[in-house]
């Protein structure tokens, strides 16, 4: 299909209309392109007649547990640069934004959505609540990108008519944050966690301790964060009273992301063990660390205390999380034998069953035996061994799921360039268009591993260099629209139709006070 053209359907490249954030004596904005949302829908249909939303308008929302929420939400995203009312309603109208549950809508499974724009007004369907908040972000970006400020702009705001319908290629669509190598506070995080939303990301993993930070408080072992929190990478630290974790979790679930927090073991433990002398083989503790280095750091395979201090660790990191899922790392253990390893990572998977959830663990826990219902995450590169994928491949083949994060695509903390001042660059430097070009699907078609062991793809955010919303999001946009993309979006979509989306979004981000990388690979408009 030729750039530029308007029908879509089933993943084919998208068109955009251009638009700006205009002065109230310009041309009106003309109105969007339906499908022209990242990540691209799977069914998009144009057609009829727009929708204006006016002053008058109205959000009616079913009388369901959740709906209500998602229809506040829908207002609150509108409500500043729109500066109409928008009462959120019960019950359905003749004209409006209606957002309704059909329990009988089996096609759109759990996160699926049906938006239909006509004349009248835009009707929202999904099975459940998180369809309707996945349909509220495609309708927010189909309204220009003004829509996004948080002052009042002039309008109007017309959604394209058409009917799109979507569902999720993979139900794990994941962002991980590093509050370890830097501290982020639950205001920083939250403000990561909007960002989220909007390209329908539903898993955010808080990777919580490190070497140069404990950032979770565990009662029962508090010198973790009274000393272990105190730095980070250069300098002080800080961490998550439960409070303030439980804070974090509901705030991400109101926006239909599950939190995965991670303890990694048994390497990357330095905090935890300059807290506590009793978990080191000599039974002194090390300094606190505050560099980049990694692979130094490890827990004792042969000292019972080593069993005590993981079960508590997880049984209260489990008490305090409502998913269903605990990550143990299990990355980068460079100084455990590989007998040690087996012991610990044996012990801390059957903590995680005793306490009542499943096991989530880097690739290289497929070294060892991997509980059933395990998740592994995959961090490899084009570079790695075939005999480790082969091993990861392994575990898939006996049970395992898989979530891909290819550090050469999906690691959101690879310099774009090299002259990148932030970020680092051992698994290469990763532009936009790189971190578009793969396939989830066919990524480990190779070793045999089925497209349905595919369980989704996360977009890891490290923190060695990072430590400010804004550094954070210099590297995280724009390639987190690849990331999640390639989670949502079926099929091997060219870059040309995300390029045409991407630059877009570029002014929806500007709109929304994010200043991505204004990377060379895109063609950006002109602000
Ligand atoms: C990792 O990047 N060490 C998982």
């Amino acid at each position: 299909m030729a750039r530029g053209s308007t029908s879509v359907e089933g993943n084919q490249p998208v068109s955009v209309s251009r638009t700006n954030l205009r002065s109230p004596d310009s041309d009106p904005a003309p109105v969007s392109a339906l499908g022209n949302v990242v990540p691209a829908p799977s069914s998009v249909r144009p057609g009829g007649t727009p929708y204006t939303i006016t002053s008058a308008t109205a959000i009616r929302v079913d009388d369901a547990p959740g709906v209500r929420a998602v229809g506040d939400h829908l207002a609150a995203y509108l409500r500043p640069s729109t500066g109409y009312p928008l009462p959120v309603t019960p019950g359905s109208g003749a004209d409006g934004v209606q957002l309704r549950l059909d329990p009988a809508a089996g096609e759109l499974g759990d996160e699926g959505y049906r938006l239909e724009s006509t004349g009248d007004g835009v009707l929202l369907t999904a099975r459940e609540p998180a369809g309707l908040f996945h349909g509220v972000q495609t309708l927010r970006q189909l309204l220009p990108h003004a829509v996004e400020a948080d002052s009042e702009q002039p309008g109007p705001w017309t959604v394209p008519g058409g009917t799109i319908t979507d569902v999720p290629r993979y139900p794990y669509r994941g962002a991980m944050l590093d509050v370890s190598r830097h501290f982020f506070t639950v205001e920083q995080v939250k403000r990561y966690v909007d960002q989220l939303a909007l390209y329908k990301i539903n898993k955010l993993h808080l990777h919580l301790t490190d070497d140069q930070g404990w950032r979770i408080a565990v009662d029962s072992w508090p010198q973790l964060t009274a000393v272990g929190g105190s730095t980070s990478v250069g300098g002080t630290g800080g961490f998550y009273t439960k409070d303030q974790f439980r804070e974090l979790v509901e705030y991400a679930a109101e926006r239909h992301l599950d939190v995965i927090p991670e303890i990694d073991l048994p390497g990357h433990t330095n905090a935890a063990l300059a807290s506590y002398a009793e978990l080191n083989p000599d039974g002194q503790a090390p300094e606190l660390y505050t560099g980049t280095e990694v692979g130094f750091s490890s827990l004792c395979a042969d000292k019972p205390v080593t069993y005590e201090f993981m079960d508590d660790v997880i049984r209260e990191i489990a008490a305090i999380t409502p998913g269903d899922r605990l990550h143990i790392g299990g990355d980068e253990a460079d100084n455990t034998s590989a007998e040690d390893y087996a012991a610990i990572m044996a012990k801390a998977q059957e903590s995680v069953a005793r306490h009542g959830k499943e096991v989530v663990a880097w690739h290289q826990v497929t070294g060892t035996a991997v509980a059933d219902g395990g998740w592994v995450q995959y961090w490899g590169t084009d570079e790695t061994k075939k005999e480790e994928r082969e091993q990861v491949a392994a575990a898939v083949r006996a049970g395992a799921r898989l979530i891909l994060s290819p550090a050469d695509r999906a690691y959101l903390d690879m310099k774009y360039d090299g002259e990148f001042a932030l970020g680092l660059s051992w698994a290469g430097l990763v532009e936009v268009d790189r971190s578009y070009d793969w396939d989830p699907a066919t990524y480990f078609a190779e070793e045999g591993v089925p497209a349905e062991a595919v369980l989704g793809v996360e977009a890891p955010l490290w923190t060695e260099t990072l430590s400010t919303n804004a550094e954070l999001e210099l590297m995280a946009f724009p390639r987190l629209l690849s990331a999640a993309e390639k989670g949502w979006s079926r099929g091997d979509l060219p870059w040309e139709g995300f390029h045409e989306r991407l630059v877009d979004q570029g002014r929806r981000l500007t709109a929304l006070g994010i200043a991505y990388h204004p990377s060379p690979k895109v063609e950006w408009a002109a602000e």
